[in-house]
């Protein structure tokens, strides 16, 4: 039995969260053979990052030999994913590969990041893998720990200017342009000949922001008959997003899709809808397939949201860092252009799923968003109804 270890800290975790709704130039889709929801979850041929652990050395797992890897997430309010499904895959992970990880948050703070990272370092860490705030810290941090000969890895999101060596995400502008497709299908604007929309984008120092309006106005702004009367950023941020939609609609009562970023601003939208008695009439979209979100697509309040399995991110970033350290070249399936450098990163780009009433247990049934989460009150009926096992 290999022993490792793996110390998760989260700075400020806010329970409640758990209850809130929550090619780019980056994320172009020149990636071939992405890891896909249906089977990367146990290290199976199907990751396309080919490190999985069947791949390694003739069957046997990775092995990290111990070594000290940091890793810090962003914050714990922009979306659970970054307080439950991700940490505890990049744990479970470590411990596969028998690396001895730091999983930290910033808790929203870039000071806080770069005095994490810092720490970290000084604690003999041989590579760090972050979810920047934002580009400017983020690079900052990066060309710090790449001075210091450490191996650094972009996790979901691509932090221009800071020459890591491995972006391990989704393909981001897929997940915008899926966002859009699906939104055109919800049914209470499908078919329609004019419809009036609005966007409620992430936040402009997120390069995925970027990238999911890249994806989501390609399609919605050649969608015949739709027209865009509000276009905004909620910055990731429920409170902002309740309030620009609220004067969106002030101006506009006539709006009949809401173009959102992800579930956790989407629940504050459709908290705004409901008091207006309007839920369930407007399409609202999200992404990230939180419980909350689950909830109001069973609802019928919100028409999808975006499902993006960590174990197609946390699997092949962490079999990824430990051949690094094992100077193994990673199994990549494709490379993103740095937006401000134009320099080429080798990635590892995962497909999105869009989920909708029609197969709104996924997530559930493969263990992504816990059951006890979802399927509590109300909602025990609505689970059993939509073939929650
Ligand atoms: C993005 C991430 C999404 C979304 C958002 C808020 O960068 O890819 O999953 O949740 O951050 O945290």
């Amino acid at each position: 039995m290999r022993r490792s270890s793996v110390s998760v800290a989260a700075v400020g975790v806010v329970a409640a969260l758990a209850l809130a709704a929550c090619s780019s130039s980056g994320g172009g889709s020149g990636n071939s053979g992405a890891p896909t929801a249906g089977g990367a979850s146990s290290g199976g041929a199907t990751s396309a990052a080919g490190s999985s652990s069947a791949a390694a050395g003739g069957g046997g797992a990775l092995d990290g030999k111990g070594a000290k890897v940091g890793i810090i997430l962003p914050d714990t309010t922009s979306s659970p994913r970054w307080v439950t499904a991700d940490p505890t895959r990049l744990a479970a992970d470590c411990k596969k590969d028998n690396l001895n990880c730091d999983i930290q948050n910033a808790g929203g703070s870039p000071a806080k990041m770069k005095s994490i990272a810092n720490q970290m370092e000084a604690s003999g860490i041989k590579a760090l893998m972050i979810v920047d705030l934002d580009q400017a810290s983020g690079a900052a941090i990066e060309q710090q720990a790449k001075k210091d000969n450490l191996i650094v890895v972009d996790y979901d999101r691509l932090t221009p200017k800071g020459g890591a060596d491995l972006y391990v995400s989704f393909d981001n502008v897929k997940v915008g342009q899926l966002q859009g497709q699906t939104l055109t299908q919800c049914p209470q604007v499908k078919g329609q000949k004019a419809v009036k929309y609005v966007d409620i984008n992430g936040a402009p120092t997120d390069n995925n922001a970027t990238l999911f309006k890249q994806g989501y106005d390609s399609v919605l702004s050649k969608t015949s008959g739709w027209t865009k009367v509000g276009d905004q950023t909620g910055q990731w941020d429920a409170p902002t997003a309740g309030r620009v939609f609220n004067s969106m609609l002030g101006k506009d009562k006539d709006i009949k899709a809401v173009m959102v970023a992800n579930d956790t601003m989407a629940g504050a939208v459709i908290t705004d809808l409901t008091r207006q008695h309007l839920n369930g009439k407007v399409a609202v979209g999200g992404q990230d397939a939180t419980a909350a979100g689950l909830q109001q697509v069973m609802a019928g309040n919100q028409c999808f949201t975006i499902y993006k399995a960590s174990k197609l991110e946390a699997d092949p970033a962490i079999d990824a860092i430990t051949n690094l350290l094992n100077n193994t070249p990673p199994k990549t399936n494709g490379s993103v252009k740095d937006p401000s450098t134009g320099k080429p990163i080798p990635s590892i780009l995962a497909v999105p799923v869009a989920i909708t009433k029609a197969n709104v247990a996924q997530p559930i049934n493969d263990g992504y968003t816990p059951k006890k989460t979802v399927c509590i009150q109300q909602f025990a009926s609505l689970c059993s109804k939509f073939g929650v096992k």
